[in-house]
């Protein structure tokens, strides 16, 4: 039934497990799944590529302006193409993750990549993930979930998840998120924060399946209950 589609908003900060829950709830509701952070990585990746500093407002405007941003879902990941260009392999890179902050603080960055993401959710049954989808993308979401889970607990996390990639340690990860944790509430537009009307969901002692688990019942008592 087309009518009983919702939009379902995932906000919090890094490593909070976002990604991976939101796929996942997606499934469960086949519904779309939309990663915005992979929209300002990917951005973050074509700047760096194209030698654009984020203090050169002028130029990452400018490209912002005339670039084409897809996103591509498929079984287990989403890709992303700029410029018709698959830049998915290259934007979970410890390179990308430290500037993504100075992009995604941009005013011309923000406007379009959530304009592009309001589209998205026109037509309801989406999940998105990001850090202001219930505050300014997507204010009119029906369920909104604001993920969070202790700096200790998200750096392992991560640290899990890349240590076979990357040789990076406990304690360099633990620094990383408290600065981008800072860096994403900070920032004066669209700060990480959660909207008035989320639910708060601390996820430090839940495995995956508990939290999918609870988000998607509160999808359902919203959809069943109106
Ligand atoms: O969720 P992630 O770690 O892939 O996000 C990467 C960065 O992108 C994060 O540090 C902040 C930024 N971001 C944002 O500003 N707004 C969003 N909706 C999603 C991500």
């Amino acid at each position: 039934h087309t009518y009983d589609r919702i939009n379902v908003a995932i906000d919090g900060p890094a490593g909070a497990g976002k990604s991976t829950v939101a796929r996942l709830v997606a499934q469960k509701l086949s519904y779309i799944y939309v990663d915005t952070g992979a929209m300002y990585r990917a951005i973050t990746w074509y700047m760096i590529q194209e030698g654009i500093e984020p203090e050169d407002q002028h130029r990452v405007n400018e490209k912002v302006r005339d670039m084409v941003i897809e996103l591509i879902p498929e079984r287990d990941i989403q890709k992303v193409l700029i410029n018709g260009e698959d830049v998915t392999p290259h934007i979970r890179s410890l390179q990308v993750s430290g500037l993504v902050s100075q992009y995604a603080k941009i005013e011309d960055v923000r406007s379009r990549l959530s304009q592009l993401q309001r589209q998205m959710a026109l037509r309801k049954g989406v999940v998105m993930d990001g850090r202001d989808i219930g505050t300014t993308v997507l204010p009119d979401a029906e369920v909104k979930i604001f993920m969070t889970a202790s700096v200790e607990e998200r750096a392992l996390r991560r640290y899990k998840e890349l240590r076979d990639a990357e040789s990076v340690t406990l304690q360099q990860l633990e620094h990383d998120i408290a600065k981008r944790d800072r860096l994403d509430e900070g920032r004066e537009i669209s700060p990480l924060r959660r909207a008035e009307d989320a639910i708060l969901l601390d996820t430090t002692l839940m495995n995956i399946d508990q939290v999918v688990e609870a988000i998607v019942s509160h999808c359902r008592s919203h959809v069943d209950g109106e």
